[in-house]
């Protein structure tokens, strides 16, 4: 494998090392925004330390400025506004010097500083299109499609550029390994596993590489293998920024074969965040699988007061619906009724008056969502029902994957079930057991179903099912 910081030092002509032209004229800038790229590809370092370092250095480096500004888009988190704003000010103050290509990132991240998400992707795509090895911007788009829901384009923005990447250029694994994730959430996952395990061969520690397999195993409900996959390979993902998100995965798996301990174990060891600082996308994943577990009866303790204090300050935000339903997550199950009222009225205003991306995802599944988990916790079913059944096809707007959004489809079951709606709750839970058959979660709502039915036969049948597979 070729360090992607390495080949720059080959070139004649001041382009980065897959020939993309950079208007800015020194190597070791150069140099120094592929190790930011890198690091932002390969979940290690701190990419924005990295560019910091090199800006200070080279203040007239506008690819160094765009890069930061454009990274930092994807925190979703109010508190990084003001650092994307300043290095996009920065990158604009240079902008007479830019070529083509970096007016396109320009002009992408003051899209989405607008609020014009899907913008900002056109604009990237544009780049693409003309630059179909500008690695960054194939990172962005794909990661913004992910943060959208935009299915096809996770798994397409690779497609268009894929009879000109090969092996031999540098970073061909991260490529392989937005495929393999964008092929995974279009449920093509064989090709999917391939492209991930040809990744994982190039690169054993590559965090997305290793995601994108995770992804398979839990849509496949390949449940042990995927315990067995992960914690093989925990030694090499476990120190990277994409951590905790892979042990959310793993924790999911011990879920749905009814391993409580480890997923506690897991909660404890890896997703309390409570010692550290604010990471917004960490406390996400705590928050859903807490909710999880709670669905299936067990109790998790003071673990969501602390959630829910990482999550109060960020109540009004109306940034990302995305971040909001799980804000609200630990609100209602902390029993944080200000809170839960401050979100509400917060997001009431923001699609009164509002009109960026964001707005449709809120209105759609954001705001529904909110208030099917407060009817879920002061035990009206029959309302969470009611919100949830007419969005559940249009989930994807709320972006996440599909692993990460099953938590409605999960919470619209048990409310059914809770409402004694048990024809409902039959039909719902077959689906789930369609899609997932070894799923010990999937069967015990089928035998709880036809229990309320009062068919006992079919009810023991289910039963028998899920006990098998926590012994398989
Ligand atoms: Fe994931």
């Amino acid at each position: 494998m070729t360090a992607v910081s390495e080949v720059s030092h080959k070139r004649a002509t001041f382009t980065d090392c897959r020939g993309v032209p950079i208007s800015y004229k020194d190597s070791k800038a150069i140099d120094g925004l592929e190790r930011a790229i890198e690091m932002s590809l390969s979940f290690r370092g701190d990419a924005i330390a990295e560019i910091d370092a090199v800006l200070a250095e080279h203040p007239e480096f506008i690819m160094g400025w765009l890069f930061k500004a454009g990274w930092l888009t994807q925190s979703m988190e109010t508190r990084i506004y003001s650092e994307m704003v300043a290095a996009l000010d920065e990158a604009g103050k240079r902008l007479k010097s830019a070529n083509d290509r970096e007016i396109g990132h320009y002009e992408a991240v003051k899209a989405w500083v607008n609020g014009d998400f899907y913008g900002a992707v056109q604009k990237w795509e544009a780049v693409l299109v003309k630059y179909p090895m500008d690695l960054l911007a194939m990172e962005l788009v794909h990661y913004t499609d992910v943060l959208l829901g935009d299915v096809a384009g996770q798994r397409d923005v690779v497609a268009r550029a894929s009879t000109l990447w090969e092996e031999s250029i540098p970073g061909y694994e991260f490529v392989l390994g937005f495929y393999a994730f964008g092929l995974e959430e279009n449920r093509d996952f064989s090709h999917a596993e391939q492209l991930a395990r040809q990744a994982l061969a190039i690169r054993p520690d590559h965090p997305y590489a290793v995601h994108a397999v995770a992804h398979v195993m839990e849509m496949r409900g390949r449940q042990m293998g995927g315990v067995r996959f992960m914690q093989e390979r925990a030694g090499e993902w476990g120190t990277s920024n994409f951590a905790n998100h892979l042990w959310w995965h793993t924790a999911l798996y011990h879920l749905d074969i009814e391993q409580y301990d480890k997923v506690y174990e897991i909660f404890d060891a890896h997703l309390d965040s409570r010692q550290k600082d604010g990471n917004k996308y960490e406390e996400l994943d705590a928050s859903a699988l807490l909710w999880r577990i709670n669905l299936v009866g067990e109790e998790s303790g003071d673990r969501w007061k602390h959630l829910a204090d990482k999550w109060e300050p960020a109540a009004q935000d109306t940034l990302y619906a995305f971040n909001d339903v799980h804000a609200m997550m630990t609100f209602v199950s902390d029993n944080r009724v200000e809170a839960q009222d401050k979100l509400l009225t917060a997001n009431e205003r923001y699609l009164e008056n509002a009109s960026d991306a964001n707005v449709a995802m809120s209105r759609e599944i954001g705001m529904p969502f909110c208030l099917a988990m407060r009817d879920f916790k002061n035990e009206k079913y029959g309302d969470c029902v009611d919100r949830l059944l007419p969005v559940r096809y249009l989930t994807h707007r709320l972006g996440g994957s599909f692993a990460q959004r099953d938590i409605i489809g999960w919470t619209l079951l048990e409310a059914a079930l809770r409402a004694r709606r048990f024809d409902l709750a039959l039909a719902l839970a077959n689906e789930r057991t369609a899609l997932k058959p070894t799923s010990a979660q999937n069967w015990r709502a089928v035998a709880r179903a036809f229990k309320g039915l009062g068919d006992t036969s079919n009810a023991d049948r289910a039963i028998a099912k899920a006990q098998s597979l926590i012994l398989a």
